[in-house]
């Protein structure tokens, strides 16, 4: 079983391909710690990251681990980087290198190796149903209006809701990346036809997961 999850910044593939992962007992693959970990590369050695830079890329080499139910774990030349990868600016530079050829080709070549090697496996990301995953047996599109993403980002980092300054400050860092995502030239973010889409903003996530295990489970009974 091959399954595809695309989808904006904020909307919970994540947390919710870790769950599938573990229920279906599949493989995970968290395509966006890798472009992160290739901005962690940029930020570490105070490289531009508004110009594309090639032979940089070329230094970089990045392992993964897969564990049951947690967070993958990322080396970058051999440095585990796992924890901070998932810092605020990693996800703003991971956001604008993501647009560059060369990025791209080189994630690309990692992603679409592992999935051809592995029968079971989720991944997540933004071209997983679109590129990097064609094939997969079911495709997921998960959506949710951009206030909901931003309050459910608030709540994850124990944020008031009433705090507008940081309303505002995490809108627009959701916004950009949206917009990052849908206008790049290479592999945008798009909600292929044959995916199931699931518009979350008015869902819980254990209504989400029902969900989906539902349609996994329906999938794997009937083929
Ligand atoms: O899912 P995430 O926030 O960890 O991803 C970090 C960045 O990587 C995101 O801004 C867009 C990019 N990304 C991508 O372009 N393609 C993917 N398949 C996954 C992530």
């Amino acid at each position: 079983m091959k399954i595809a999850i695309d989808g904006p910044s904020g909307v919970g593939k994540s947390t919710l391909a870790k769950e599938i992962a573990m229920k279906f007992n599949l493989l995970y693959l968290d395509t966006g710690a890798m472009y992160r970990t290739v901005a962690y590369y940029f930020l570490k050695y105070n490289l531009d990251y508004n110009l594309e830079n090639k032979d940089e890329l070329e230094k970089i080499n990045i392992d993964l681990i897969s564990r049951a139910g947690r967070d993958i774990k990322v080396f970058l030349n051999g440095e585990d980087v796992s924890q901070f990868i998932r810092e605020k600016k990693v996800a703003e530079v991971a956001s604008v290198l993501a647009k560059y050829k060369s990025v791209r080709n080189k994630m690309d070549l990692l992603q679409k190796k592992i999935a051809r090697e592995k029968k079971n496996i989720i991944m997540d990301g933004r071209d997983i149903g679109s590129n990097i995953m064609p094939d997969a047996d079911l495709k997921f599109y998960l959506d949710a209006d951009i206030i909901i993403r931003t309050k459910r980002r608030m709540k994850d980092l124990n944020l008031n809701l009433e705090d507008k300054i940081a309303f505002d400050e995490i809108y627009k860092k959701i916004s950009e990346r949206d917009y990052n995502d849908l206008n790049r030239k290479f592999n945008p973010l798009k909600r292929v036809a044959e995916a199931i889409f699931i518009d979350t903003s008015n869902m819980t996530f254990a209504q989400v997961k029902q969900q989906v295990f539902d349609i996994i489970e329906c999938k794997l009974k009937n083929g």
